[in-house]
Order: structure tokens, then sequence, then C-alpha cells
């Protein structure tokens, strides 16, 4: 009568991908259990969290998405729905995505004739819409599919599952907020015919280097013309804490989803520990604490 479910943390965008490129990141995550109630009422009764999360099955991912499925399910019996929350709110790191494939995996394990992983994107991509106004789907796709992940298209959702590199991430939060709504109300509705042209190589690029493997041509081609710099102004040190990384061997180094994380990815788990390193010392020199987590990619 009761499931828990985790689901990890998503780097999306991989610096060329706004909102079509992202990919899991096992090293953190959220944890939801689901209990059946017979009174047919959906309620959170525990956020296991450092901040203090509102308990309105509203104004959380993990629930909407399930009140969602229950209405359309048809189904009688109601949920309590505890998380555990591994992923700060507001860190670019997909926690609001993991809350709900969280709660959308454990509730998948209640029914008979399970969702295919297709329809769980929808019901996941509601949880986005209720939580930054938008359906983007490069958090929920990747958080359960796993890998790295391109989505074509979110209108039917058709998901290309991407090569992973042999390559470790790593993600470094610094202690700030940076809400996504706000992150996405900064950008330009317009982009020039020019930069989207060269955002387009990089981007096209990328997804070569990973079918060739091909780490020189990854590392040239990571390089985001348009959104990065509308961004970098959200995070005191921004390219300076870039550029440690890459100084110090990274392939590529950008905003983790609307930041403030960041991430790098590495060649070796050694390099990976060094740039994180150099990244940390970089943000305490603005005086800002951080918090790294290293993880191989993976299938
Ligand atoms: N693609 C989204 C954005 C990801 O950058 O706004 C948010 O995590």
């Amino acid at each position: 009568n009761s499931v828990t479910a985790f689901a990890p943390a998503t780097c999306a965008n991989v610096s060329i991908g706004f909102d079509i490129l992202g990919f899991s990141f096992d090293g953190a995550g959220d944890f939801v259990t689901l209990k059946k109630r017979v009174d047919g009422k959906i309620i959170i009764d525990n956020i296991e969290c450092e901040e203090k999360l509102p308990l309105d099955p509203n104004k959380n991912t993990a629930s909407v998405v399930i009140q969602k499925l229950c209405e359309d399910l048809n189904i009688q019996n109601g949920f309590s729905i505890s998380i555990k929350k591994g992923i700060a709110l507001g860190s670019g790191m997909g926690g609001s995505a993991a809350s709900a494939v969280a709660a959308l995996t454990a509730f998948n394990a209640f029914l008979k004739k399970p969702l295919s992983l297709q329809e769980l994107s929808n019901y996941a991509l509601l949880g986005e819409e209720a939580a930054c106004g938008q359906k983007h789907a490069d958090n929920i796709v990747p958080c359960l599919y796993g890998g790295i992940t391109l989505i074509q298209s979110t209108d039917p959702i058709h998901v290309v599952e991407l090569p992973v590199p042999n390559l470790h991430c790593v993600l470094i939060h610094p202690y700030l907020k940076v809400e996504t709504k706000h992150a996405r109300g900064v950008l330009c509705t317009s982009v020039p015919l020019k930069e989207c042209i060269k955002q387009s190589a990089n981007t096209a690029s990328f997804i070569a280097a990973l079918y060739q493997a091909n780490n020189a041509l990854l590392k040239k081609s990571a390089q985001d013309f348009i959104i990065e710099p509308q961004r970098a102004h959200l995070v005191p040190g921004f390219y300076e804490v870039k550029k440690a990384a890459l100084d110090s061997g990274a392939l590529v180094s950008s905003f983790s989803g609307s930041g403030p994380t960041l991430f790098a990815l590495a060649e070796t788990k050694e390099m990976a520990l060094t740039i994180a390193e150099n990244m940390q010392n970089t943000f305490l020199a603005h005086e800002i604490k951080t918090e790294f987590w290293i993880s191989k990619m993976n299938s």
C-alpha cells in the first residue's frame, strides 16, 4: 500500500540546447512515497527539505501530477504523499521535475497497466507548467528516461535518446536562488538570424560529437551564444567560475538549466574533482558558498 520512488537531478540545456537537451545526474535526487488512502483525498503529509515548503497540494509538482492522473484515470482512492528533497528548489538542478517524476513513478507501480514513459512525460509537463508557467521538457524527459535526451517536439512529445559520453559531470550549486520563471522572463523573445545560424551549427555539431564520441568536437561546439549571455548577470562571478572550470580542463561548462548551479564535464573523475574545487574557490572569492556533486554520466 506504500511505494517509494527516486528521481534524479537533471542538467537541462547542456549549454547549447535551450529547452531541447538535458541529462540525468544520479548523484542527487528526490524521493517520493505514495500511500493509498480510502477517503479519496490527495494530501501532502510531509516534506523533508532544508527550507520550509508549503503542504498545499496545489503548490507542489508531485501532488499536482497525482491529482491530474487520479482525475483522468478515474481513480477512487486517494494518496498521502511524502517527499524527501535532495534537490534545493530554485537551484537549476531540476528539483520540480524530480518531485513530479518520482511521484509519477511511484504512482505507476500501483497501476495494473502501467503508463508508458511518453504518457508519464505528458503528466510531468503539467508539473513544470505549475512550477514555472511553461511546459519545458528538458528536465522531466532526462529525469524519466535517464541518459542524455533530445526533445524533438513537446506537443506531441517526441524524445530522442542520445549516446551518453564517457565523461564525469560536476554540478556546483552556489547558495543563491534563481527562479526558473524569472530566468525565463529575462530572455529576449526573438533572436537575430546570424545568432540562430551559429547556435544551430553548434547544436548540430554537439549531437554529431556525441555519436562520434569526439570530445574535441564536443568542446568546440558547446558554446551558447544566445541564452547564457542573457543570464550571466544572475550569478555573480559567473564568467570567472566558468573560466576556472575550462582552465582546469573541463570540456564544457555553463549553467545547469536556468542556474544558479553550473555544470562542467570532464574526462576523468580526478579532473572533475580539481575542476569542482577550482570553481568552488572562485565562488568563494565572491563570498558565495557552494556545494558540489560529481557523478559519471550514465545511460
Ligand atoms: N530550459 C529551461 C530553462 C530549464 O533554461 O529555462 C529550466 O531548468
